[in-house]
């Protein structure tokens, strides 16, 4: 790694800065809406059997907007039936702007919701201090698995969270998509193993089978717009780019024969097409439902 570059979680507003422009820009939270209306209905339709609550766990939940999509399935599953959700969540921004999609929505009557400003990690010591194993009917984890520090653990944690007919979801860029070309062959040289990790839904795939566990895949196809990665002096084109190789301030830190690679490798056929004079690069994502045991 290029000793000058720090991973951008290192500054959590310019993160959270970026992580908007990223959803602005791309079709990430309009294809996990299209899954979550199509196929989660039938993937959650046994998780709150015979149950009095339903234990929901959303880890590295963001501002909820995904969250409360589900939930609302969940509700329709199992209409009157309160919900106990719980967030992990390390980032005081983004627990204010969940809180805050909250008190503006309808129909949350029948659910609680507590937050934990902790991370992954921190939230399973905790729970293994507290002797308390709670166990959960859905848990998901979006997005989020490239930030902790041991994925297998953090994995097999999670699943032992699970109650009997519990369903553990995750989602991470698929290993087609335009980032696993990029982490390949430039991840060596990024902010790797600081904060983050350049891991796919294959590396997930692979360590669940390792494990034994059980679990089923589904592709989501989504892209994200680029172009102004190549405007000479877009602020959001650099925001975007910090967000492609998960680097604080990319533009301005990285040696220039990084610099100048990736962005010439960011339009090629592995990474993005050019449709109407756009850069389109390939955010394809996968899905993976882990079954408890
Ligand atoms: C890419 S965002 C995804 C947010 C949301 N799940 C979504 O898809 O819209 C990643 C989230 O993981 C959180 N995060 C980062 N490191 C984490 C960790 N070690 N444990 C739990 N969450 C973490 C970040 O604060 C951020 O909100």
């Amino acid at each position: 790694m290029d000793s000058k570059l720090r991973s951008l979680l290192s500054d959590h507003s310019r993160y959270v800065e970026s992580f908007r422009l990223f959803l602005q820009n791309s079709t990430e939270h309009q294809c996990m809406q299209h899954f979550i209306e199509s196929k989660l209905p039938n993937i959650i339709s046994s998780i709150g059997n015979d149950k009095p609550v339903i234990d929901v766990l959303g880890v590295g939940s963001g501002s909820g907007e995904i969250d409360l999509q589900m939930i609302a399935k969940i509700q329709a599953r199992w209409p009157g039936v309160p919900i106990n959700n719980q967030i992990v969540e390390p980032s005081a921004e983004q627990i204010f702007g969940y809180k805050e999609r909250v008190a503006k929505a309808p129909n949350l009557e029948n659910v609680t919701f507590s937050w934990h400003r902790q991370t992954s990690s921190e939230f399973e010591s905790q729970v293994n201090e507290d002797k308390q194993m709670r166990k959960f009917d859905f848990i998901h984890m979006i997005q989020m698995l490239y930030y902790v520090k041991d994925v297998l653990g953090t994995l097999k944690f999670f699943k032992s969270c699970l109650a009997p007919s519990g369903k553990l979801l995750i989602i991470l860029v698929s290993g087609n998509s335009g980032w696993a070309t990029l982490w390949k062959k430039y991840g060596q040289r990024l902010p790797l193993n600081d904060l983050c990790l350049y891991i796919t839904a294959g590396d997930i795939a692979e360590m669940l089978s390792s494990m034994g566990a059980r679990f089923q895949s589904h592709e989501l196809q989504s892209d994200m717009d680029i172009t102004e990665c190549f405007i000479e002096g877009d602020r959001d084109g650099e925001l975007l780019l910090d967000f492609l190789t998960e680097t604080c301030d990319f533009k301005r830190n990285a040696p220039a024969d990084l610099r100048d690679q990736i962005i010439c490798d960011l339009k090629s056929p592995g990474c993005s097409t050019t449709k109407d004079g756009k850069v389109i690069f390939n955010n394809n994502l996968s899905v993976i439902v882990v079954e408890a045991d």
